[in-house]
């Protein structure tokens, strides 16, 4: 797809160091001797040294060699980063004990290793649930300043090329922040702004979507998105943002242009924000499943380095693009 090959491309001019903590697991283990193979980053494996080389033996993959890799058992900073550890979370009850053991779980020290300067992205969750891969990210790492909470973006890539931009539509929250308010939903569309223009290129025109167009229903989840419309505005005057609108109303011209009169977003839209994670989750889901979309994502967006979480039905070039996209938001595209 030429989305990605542009993607690996410019990762490929910028190497990046990705840490993949699942070190062991076959579609990481595979995914990585695909990324060294072309080239596109450098990649550093969590886990056992002798386990990886005979897994990589078994499943003939001959580039693993060129991954550097971390016993999170023994390595050299195991203690500077449990002091770290500790000191950045004790405060919060963290026990030295606590640090000693979180410190050789390989979700926790990938963000470790990101956070001291020693990675510049993690891509994780083949083997581990959304909230284990996000929760030592959320408390070591936290979010870019100015923007409150991290969400999750998908950059869908329909086969109708008649929306969105040329059949590209980024969708968001779909996978983290289970009930935004107001606030933290106008970060959401400002931060989706930003994955719009450097991670797919596109100039971002933003709708915010709901059940109701312009007033058209009256109901405190629809005052909700009006304010959460009028918050981003204030936070980038300059975004193109709309709301609140229904998802006809922002997708397909004569509609807009009937719901919505003199909207610059009705009928253009290429962002969708949707209201909550419910009905973010549910639509990108439908359109993959029914339109026969591609799915690319979640892209992570607000968090203050790039971390990505898969699915764990996850196939091995889903790793590999997940992969590309880190490297790109590390490359200093998105921060
Ligand atoms: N952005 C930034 N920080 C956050 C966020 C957020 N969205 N949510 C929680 N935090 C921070 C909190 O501020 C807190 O920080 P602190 O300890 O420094 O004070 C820390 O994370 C833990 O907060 P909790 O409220 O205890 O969060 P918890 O760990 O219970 O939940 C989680 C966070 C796991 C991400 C939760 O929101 C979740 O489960 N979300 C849904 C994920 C999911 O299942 N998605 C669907 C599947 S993905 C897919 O379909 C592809």
């Amino acid at each position: 797809m030429e989305f990605i090959q542009q993607l690996k491309a410019n990762a490929k001019a910028k190497k990046q160091r990705i840490v993949l903590p699942e070190g062991l697991e076959e579609r990481t283990l595979q995914a990585a001797n695909t990324v060294l193979e072309e080239d596109f980053a450098e990649i550093i494996l969590i886990g056992n040294p002798q386990a990886i080389k005979d897994e990589a033996s078994r499943l003939n993959l001959s580039h693993i060699d060129k991954a550097t890799v971390i016993d999170p058992e023994r390595h050299d900073k195991i203690e500077s980063y449990r002091d770290f550890l500790y000191e950045l979370r004790k405060s919060k009850g963290m026990t030295l004990e606590q640090a000693s053991e979180l410190v050789k779980n390989p979700l926790y020290l990938s963000v470790l290793m990101i956070k001291n300067g020693d990675a510049d992205g993690e891509v994780a969750g083949a083997d581990n649930a959304t909230g284990d891969v996000l929760r030592p990210a959320f408390q070591i790492v936290k979010t870019i300043p100015g923007i409150s909470v991290v969400s999750g973006a998908f950059i869908m890539i329909l086969k109708d090329k008649e929306f969105g931009e040329n059949g590209i539509l980024i969708f968001a929250d779909g996978a983290v922040h289970p009930d935004p308010d107001a606030d933290q939903l106008a970060d959401i569309a400002v931060a989706s702004a930003m994955t719009a223009k450097s991670i797919v290129g596109i100039e971002p025109r933003i709708a915010m979507l709901s059940f109701s167009t312009k007033g058209s229903a009256k109901h405190p989840m629809v005052d909700k998105v009006v304010e959460a419309t009028e918050k981003a505005k204030k936070i980038n005057p300059d975004l193109k943002i709309d709301g609140e609108l229904q998802a006809d109303a922002a997708l397909i011209p004569s509609i807009g242009s009937k719901k919505a009169p003199g909207s610059e977003i009705a009928g253009k839209a290429n962002v969708l924000i949707f209201p909550d994670l419910q009905s973010g989750n549910i639509a990108y889901k439908l359109v993959q499943r029914l339109a026969h979309a591609e799915a690319i994502g979640p892209v992570l967006q607000g968090m203050a380095a790039p971390i990505n979480d898969l699915s764990r039905g996850c196939s091995v070039s889903d790793i590999v693009n997940l992969i590309a996209i880190t490297a790109n938001q590390a490359a200093g595209t998105l921060k």
